[in-house]
């Protein structure tokens, strides 16, 4: 989580610090602050809060100067208050941080015993104090930062600029993602290439356990043992995707409404449409035939990509499938075989708890396939097979168009491994094929419910507790409908698997209590319905969603309905997604909550 950003420039740096904090602000937005180098003295601004409170302090007291940095906060050690925002500077260090010093009470003990006095509750104020002391020895910022480098414990990007050094610029790499632009005369730190796609395309990712010193000149990277070592310049494509919100009033809508065509898009990358089968990419040749189970971890909407997918696997593959919650799975030394493949999914492709179950999974012995949005992520690095969603950035924190993606991409894994297997035939290939080629269209004509949607979700709003039901692939749909509820207009939700309602939650159920049943028609429809059936039996709000005959069948003049298109059931969790964003969409829209940043969150989750 944070964001930061560092700025070698010919001008004041000021407001491209903010233009580049505004393509970070996704990674958490409850403070933020600059600082820049001006006639060699540190100078910053912070402020509590959105980007836009920081904007209107440097609208009162500007700030100049030709080198700077800037961080966009999500707390982790102090509450969001200015005292805690970053930069943390002394006279002569000012730092930028993403990510956890662990061992920052062992530090900030050692350094408040020779009389250091914090002026913060964070971990990060720690780094500049203690590099402020070393520089009392070494009067060398470069030095310093080296003797300070490995000291510190836990997962870091740092940024850091010093006092009387207009031409220096320095950042280091420990498990959080750090990129270098190179620009004319200009150099640039970033969290991601995104932030600096205003000034270049040019970009060197850092690896694990480097760190750089930055001059208008160019980069000096070294490794963990201070070696010299060049990382690859790449052409970076982040500045071909236009980070604003089009005709919508919020990112989240925008991104609804991107789904057809970026589905169809990641369609069109693994498939051959021509020949109605899954051609998988360079990169992706998995040979599942060769697979005796698939683990998945991934965390909150991506594991529900995974909940999905695990039925197609097992249906189409006959294909033994683990799954877990990420930072559950690295700890419970699950036994995992030589002949297992480990999936990984992940929009950001920067989640801390993933990335350490991919590690775990590695250090196992396991292949590694990865699902992931960001191509230039850690994830995507460390993997040894990669699959690219193709949404393109997803600036909304509620995953939209990634989720949707990432079941595209998996429905084609599970088809080529089902076909690799001898499980599918050519014809039953060509047949889930072609409904798969059918998911771009369907979601169009989704797309237009988003009135009647409105509507419900409005009724929605008024309410304390809602409940979300579905069986097969429609029960990790209910969890999803459940997350996305609470987290944009927190709303209490649940989601449960259809069938065991009766073992227990049902005792919930009163007249106050709206229950979402997702019910496409499909072999478990009817269970699905009389299920239903037991919950209004006993006063509960049904809002059903199904087709016009599943309406009908389904014999409940009371019910409010969603009404889809009639369709085949094996891909139709991707196309019911879509509905289930508009709920918690519009709910939150009539709450009158943040619903590009819901309070709390941070897109891309960096810490365990
Ligand atoms: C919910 C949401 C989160 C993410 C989760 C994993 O709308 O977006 O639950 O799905 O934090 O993030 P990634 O996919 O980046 O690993």
């Amino acid at each position: 989580m944070c964001g930061i950003v560092g700025i070698l420039g010919q001008q004041d740096v000021a407001s491209s610090l903010v233009d580049a904090l505004k393509r970070l602000e996704y990674r958490g937005y409850d403070s933020a602050g600059i600082a820049t180098v001006n006639a060699g003295a540190l100078d910053r601004r912070r402020a509590e809060g959105k980007l836009r409170n920081l904007e209107e302090k440097l609208k009162l007291t500007p700030l100049h100067g030709t080198s700077g940095i800037g961080h966009t906060r999500w707390a982790t050690h102090g509450r969001p208050v200015e005292r805690n925002a970053h930069p943390h500077a002394t006279d002569r260090v000012s730092v930028v941080h993403n990510g956890i010093i662990e061992n920052f009470r062992e530090l900030r003990e050692e350094l408040e015993a020779t009389g250091v006095v914090f002026e913060s509750d964070t971990d990060t104020e720690v780094v500049a104090q203690l590099l402020t002391q070393t520089l009392g020895h070494i009067n060398d910022p470069v030095k310093a930062v080296e003797a300070v480098l490995p000291r510190l414990r836990g997962a870091f990007a740092l940024g850091m600029l010093f006092a009387g050094e207009d031409d220096l610029l320095i950042g280091a790499r420990q498990g959080a993602p750090l990129a270098i632009g190179y620009g004319e005369g200009e150099m640039y730190l970033g969290s991601d290439a995104l932030a600096l796609a205003p000034f270049t395309d040019q970009i060197s990712y850092l690896d694990d356990g480097d760190w750089v010193v930055l001059t208008r000149k160019g980069a000096s990277i070294f490794d963990a043992a201070n070696k010299p070592v060049k990382r690859a310049k790449v052409h970076s494509a982040a500045g071909a995707y236009s980070i604003d919100k089009g005709n919508h009033r919020h990112f989240m809508m925008k991104e609804i409404h991107e789904q057809p065509e970026v589905v169809g898009r990641t369609l069109a990358h693994y498939l051959d449409m021509r020949q109605g089968e899954v051609a998988l990419p360079d990169g992706c040749k998995v040979d599942f035939s060769q697979v005796d189970r698939l683990t998945i971890a991934a965390c909150g909407t991506a594991f529900y990509s995974g909940l999905v997918a695990k039925y197609w696997f097992e249906r189409f593959a006959r294909l033994n499938v683990d799954i877990d919650i990420a930072s559950e799975f690295r700890y419970r030394e699950a036994p995992l075989t030589d002949k297992g493949l480990a999936l990984f999914i992940s929009q950001s492709g920067e989640t801390a708890d993933t990335l350490a179950a991919l590690r775990y999974a590695k250090a196992e012995g396991l292949k590694v396939l990865a699902v992931v949005n960001v191509p230039t992520s850690t994830i995507a690095r460390e993997s040894d097979y990669q699959a690219p969603t193709l949404a393109g950035p997803e600036i909304g924190v509620a995953s939209t168009k990634a989720f949707t993606c990432q079941m595209t991409v998996l429905a084609c894994l599970a088809i080529a491994a089902g076909r690799q297997r001898g499980v599918l035939s050519r014809e039953d290939e060509k047949r889930l094929i072609g409904e798969l080629m059918a998911v771009p269209a369907l979601m169009a004509q989704a797309l237009k419910q988003a009135g009647a949607v409105k509507k419900l979700a409005h009724d929605l709003s008024r309410v304390k507790d809602v409940l979300f039901l579905g069986r097969g692939t429609s029960y990790p749909m209910a969890l999803e409908g459940a997350l996305k509820l609470k987290e944009l207009s927190y709303i209490h939700a649940e989601g449960y698997a259809a069938g065991e309602l009766k073992h227990g939650p049902i005792a919930l159920i009163d007249e106050d209590m709206p229950v979402i049943v997702i019910a496409p028609r499909d072999n478990i429809y009817e269970k699905t319905i009389s299920n239903m059936h037991e919950v209004a039996a006993r006063g509960g709000r049904i809002i059903l969603i199904t087709d016009q005959q599943g309406i009908e069948e389904a014999d409940m003049p009371d019910a409010a309905t969603i009404a889809m298109q009639a369709m085949p059931s094996d891909f139709a969790a991707i196309v019911y997604a879509v509905p289930i964003q508009f709920l918690s969409y519009y709910a939150a829209v009539a709450l009158g909550t943040d619903v590009d940043q819901p309070r709390n969150l941070a897109k891309s989750v960096t810490v365990e």
